[in-house]
């Protein structure tokens, strides 16, 4: 990020951004975070109401900043919008980007088997998607003021979806939907909260496509997530029965 993502949050008067409010809090600062000003002068799009179809149409209609001049289409999120898993990436890479569908190239075909080890399939009770809709050029790191800009999309499609579970995956995005810099070694193997939702810690697949020695640990994040999802499913039988 080309500047320290606290200092971007304070500048726009947006923190915080991914941390849960309480009802005490006014309702103004509460709904600066769920409202999106494009680089269209005037143009404010509040999120906060949107459903699924609205949310997807405001998506791929964005113009809130640069990365609307050089995607080929945003991408919002592909798979069951009430899945009990919710997988988080970073951005959309060249060939999401052409494709329209989050982790569709190579790092893709990984997260595909990866699923597959943990008798998971994308699309049947798992939706994914990313902290950026929009691909940044260049596949260069996202900037503080896209994460910003993009915010709301993201904290919406949760909303919306109500996942059981996320799983962060990779750096970037556990950084940004835990509000924090802390390096993903030590984010792995804990249970984590993301506004009232678990969320756990895992590589991101890119990644593990370069250091294949970190794929055990990756494995274990996955048998980690696995056994957390069958104790929260337990859970909700045990409340429903
Ligand atoms: N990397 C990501 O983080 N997301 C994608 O959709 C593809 C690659």
């Amino acid at each position: 990020m080309s500047l320290p993502r606290e200092e971007v949050l304070k500048e726009l008067e947006l923190l915080p951004v991914w941390k849960s409010r309480t009802t005490s809090e006014t309702k103004t600062p509460a709904r600066a975070t769920e409202t999106i000003e494009t680089v269209k002068a005037g143009e404010i799009i509040d999120v906060a109401q949107m459903d699924s179809d609205a949310l997807e149409a405001a998506v791929k209609a964005c113009a809130a900043c640069s990365l609307a001049q050089t995607r080929t289409q945003a991408v919002f999120g592909v798979g069951d919008r009430n899945a009990d898993w919710l997988l988080v990436g970073e951005a959309p890479g060249m060939e999401e980007d052409r494709r329209g569908e989050p982790f569709v190239g190579q790092a893709g075909k990984l997260l595909d088997n990866m699923l597959a080890a943990i008798n998971l399939k994308r699309g049947e009770n798992v939706y994914i998607a990313n902290v950026l809709k929009c691909r940044p050029p260049e596949n260069r790191d996202p900037h503080g003021e896209e994460v910003v800009k993009c915010a709301p999309y993201l904290k919406r499609q949760i909303e919306l979806i109500r996942p059981k579970l996320i799983v962060a995956m990779g750096r970037f995005a556990a950084q940004a939907l835990l509000n924090t810099d802390n390096s993903i070694g030590s984010l792995r193997g804990k249970l984590h909260d993301y506004n009232g939702t678990p969320l756990i810690v895992t590589y991101h697949p890119a990644y593990l496509l370069r250091n294949l020695n970190d794929k055990a640990k990756a494995w274990e994040d996955l048998c980690f997530a696995r056994r957390v999802m069958r104790d929260l499913q337990a859970q909700a039988a045990d409340i429903s029965a």
